[in-house]
């Protein structure tokens, strides 16, 4: 089914200038990327999408890291986008993440906070995308609502 994700490139792959290294595997795997853009997360903004993991002793570190320099937040469509993404991304900790996976091939092996300076992300579900979609790209939403003022 077609589908769409949020994918954000974290701030250790911004330093690492791994934006279209990330680019072609996606666009090589026929998948689209529809909107890109560069921003700096806020407190807010990390407490709100981390909210789940907040009460977690790395918590504060990711927090950290999060804030350390800016993000590329993506949206990107196509067959099985949430699953597809996950799969070419390899899995949360970077030691964990096979050659050929964005994090087997660029994430720090020999750091020991590997899972959480780990490149990348993509959300987990369909469900998650839209929210997180939402979250990171709230112009489009208003976007959406002045396109159907000016059609009435
Ligand atoms: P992400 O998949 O973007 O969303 C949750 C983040 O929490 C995850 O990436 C990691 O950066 C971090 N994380 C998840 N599990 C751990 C863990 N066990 N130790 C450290 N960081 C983690």
């Amino acid at each position: 089914m077609k589908e769409r994700t949020y994918v954000m490139l974290k701030p250790d792959g911004v330093r690492k200038h791994l934006l279209l290294e990330v680019i072609k595997r996606f666009e090589q795997n026929n998948l689209m990327i529809t909107n890109l853009k560069e921003m700096k997360l806020t407190e807010e903004l990390i407490h709100e999408h981390y909210a789940h993991v907040s009460d977690k002793p790395f918590f504060p570190k990711l927090e950290e890291y999060m804030l350390s320099g800016p993000v590329i937040a993506m949206i990107i469509e196509g067959e099985d986008a949430v699953n597809r993404v996950r799969k070419l991304m390899g899995p949360t900790n970077c030691k964990e993440a096979l050659p050929g996976t964005i994090r087997g091939d660029y994430g720090n092996k020999d750091d020991e906070n590997c899972r959480t300076y780990n490149v990348i992300h993509g959300s987990d579900s369909v469900e998650n995308a839209e929210i997180e979609v939402n979250r990171f790209f709230p112009e489009l939403k208003e976007e959406n609502k002045s396109l159907k003022k000016t059609i009435r």
